[in-house]
């Protein structure tokens, strides 16, 4: 059904539309619930960071920031880029010492540009930004003297020059749309000095990210995460299992079906620890180099534990042969992640061990995990998190344990949806946080212009008693606007005409089965109470019912 339009959602992203949204507030909602109940509160952040936070703490040879990660350099000074672009520009074109005059004139509107972009305080005077105003006037100066008859490469190399320092200009501060939000939080309690807080101080977040990935079935590049981190205080391994135990409770609440927790512990940086297994790793990998296809060779040098996340057929019996670096953890990590199942156990909840959940991002260390659901393809993971003591002290904090998680709200809707289709078809009723019902309960037929008055005035008691009301704005024919409330889906039409206005008493019809019974109207807002089912009060949007 979908139009071409002039302008469409740029590729990756889209729109969420009702009665979809429905489902998403829903959702949102229970983890607002549920997370609070386990001490959580809420934090919002912006969506915009500096760039070098998450190049630091995610880490550069990581996919998330060597290649996906939007960015552009953050500056009020428009009219000098474009000065500048036209003046590079300009010496492409003209490459000649008899063009010199084109390239003085152009460095001239430059550097009276910048000076006046210092003067109004819009660009700062940093050292950097000194020096290569002081160089170019140096060239402009060059340039002003050329004769048509110069030696092209002499001229030519000024040239380079020049184009090498206006290339090396930075106006602004380099900002990212975030990838993530694990490493803004950690800003976040740096910058509030969270650290005085009692520890540990709990925080959750939902919404937008950004990575340019490449499109597909649950994977899009403006997707929408929930999250949760803890931070401070011990890092005692109750943390990591309650945590999980939230998590999974959450996902119960939702009645996802079909999830599996995947853990796994990869150590710290120790020699004795992961570091000495990556080395290991990175020996057995040499061996094996030839078997193993582009993408993981060239991970064999920037980050061999990656190798391991392949998910191409022919690797796999490769990979499934490596050492395991269970059997490389130093005592303390070792005690921690046996420790960290025992309090799983404890709580009841069930998961699978995988040698192979090392996560993507640099900076996670001891417990990871990762949890699967169903119907979603090759983009099974609904959520992923683990341990990241030192990550705040990393990002200039104090010393500061921490471990958190993020649910992939994009990939727990489709899940749902999915586990709802499922259901549907094998005769059972769907889940109640599945019921993405849009439709009004009831529809307002009126007639007349009195009944007009009184019909505003009944579908505002309505609305402020928790019903959803659907009130034609224009009149229509009773048969018509019975017509449209079948249409709409709705469960009720109270019917107002002159006779129901003059008696006081309203027609309420129910549209399943076509009974009629009329009732004087303070008894149409009980009525409608005691005649909705259970299943009807659990799609209701509203909390009285
Ligand atoms: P992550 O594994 O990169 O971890 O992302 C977490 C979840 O976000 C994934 O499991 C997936 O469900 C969802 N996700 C990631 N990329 C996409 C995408 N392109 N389209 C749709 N969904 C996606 C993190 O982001 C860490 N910050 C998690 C964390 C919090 N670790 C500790 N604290």
């Amino acid at each position: 059904m979908a139009n071409k339009s002039k302008f469409q959602a740029i590729k990756g992203t889209r729109d969420l539309l009702p009665p979809e949204t429905q489902l998403w507030n829903r959702v949102e909602q229970t983890a607002h619930e549920v997370f609070a109940t386990f001490g959580f509160g809420e934090i919002r952040l912006p969506v915009l960071e500096p760039t070098e936070l998450f190049a630091r703490s995610i880490g550069l040879n990581t996919d998330v920031v060597s290649k996906e990660m939007y960015t552009f350099e953050d500056h009020d000074v428009q009219g000098l880029e474009i000065i500048r672009s036209h003046l590079l520009r300009d010496m492409d074109l003209h490459p000649g010492p008899g063009d010199a005059q084109y390239i003085t004139a152009g460095l001239n509107q430059f550097l009276a540009a910048a000076n006046h972009e210092i003067k109004r305080g819009t660009l700062s005077r940093t050292p950097e930004i000194a020096t290569a105003l002081l160089r170019l006037e140096q060239d402009m100066n060059f340039f002003a003297g050329v004769s048509p008859t110069m030696v092209l490469a002499e001229y030519g190399s000024q040239t380079n020059e020049t184009r090498a320092t206006l290339q090396a200009m930075e106006w602004g501060m380099e900002v990212a749309l975030r990838p993530e939000a694990t490493a803004s939080v950690c800003r976040a309690y740096i910058e509030h000095g969270m650290q005085q807080l009692p520890q540990p101080v709990k925080l959750y977040y939902m919404g937008p990210m950004f990575r340019r990935e490449r499109p597909q079935k649950g994977r899009y590049r403006q997707f929408y995460q929930i999250g949760a981190e803890i931070l401070g205080g011990s890092d005692a391994p109750a943390i990591d299992a309650e945590l999980i135990e939230m998590l999974m409770t959450f996902f119960g609440k939702l009645d996802l079906e079909g999830t599996t927790l995947h853990i796994n512990s990869i150590g710290h940086s120790a020699p004795n620890c992961r570091r000495g297994y990556v080395e290991k790793l990175k020996a057995e990998l040499e061996k094996v180099k030839d078997k193993l296809g582009p993408d993981s060779q060239h991970r064999i040098e920037t980050n061999p534990l990656r190798v391991l996340d392949s998910k191409l057929e022919f690797e796999q019996g490769v990979i499934e042969k490596l050492p395991h670096i269970a059997d490389h953890l130093c005592d303390d990590c070792a005690k921690h992640y046996a420790a960290v199942k025992q309090h799983l156990e404890l709580r009841g909840v069930i998961y699978r061990e995988n040698w192979r959940l090392v996560r993507g991002l640099d900076y996670y260390m001891r417990t990871t995990f990762e949890i699967t659901a169903q119907g979603l393809g090759s983009q099974n993971a609904v959520c992923g998190g683990g341990r990241y003591d030192g990550l705040v002290e990393l990002l200039g904090g104090p010393p500061t344990k921490g471990i958190g998680f993020a649910i992939g709200e994009d990939r727990l809707i489709l899940s749902l949806q999915e586990g709802a289709k499922s259901a549907t078809a094998s005769g059972a009723k769907p889940n109640s946080p599945l019921a993405t019902r849009h439709s009004p309960l009831v529809y307002i037929a009126w007639m007349g212009e009195r009944a007009y008055a009184t019909a505003v005035r009944a579908a505002k008691d309505l609305r402020n008693a928790g019903f959803s009301v659907e009130l034609p704005p224009t009149e229509l024919k009773f048969g018509k606007a019975l017509g449209q409330a079948d249409k709409l889906g709705a469960r009720f039409a109270l019917i107002l005409g002159d006779n129901e206005v003059s008696e006081g008493l309203w027609t309420l019809k129910t549209l399943a089965d076509g009974t009629q019974t009329k009732l004087p109207e303070p008894a149409i807002i009980e009525h409608l109470r005691k005649s909705l089912s259970p299943v009807w009060a659990g799609f209701s949007p509203s909390p009285g019912l």
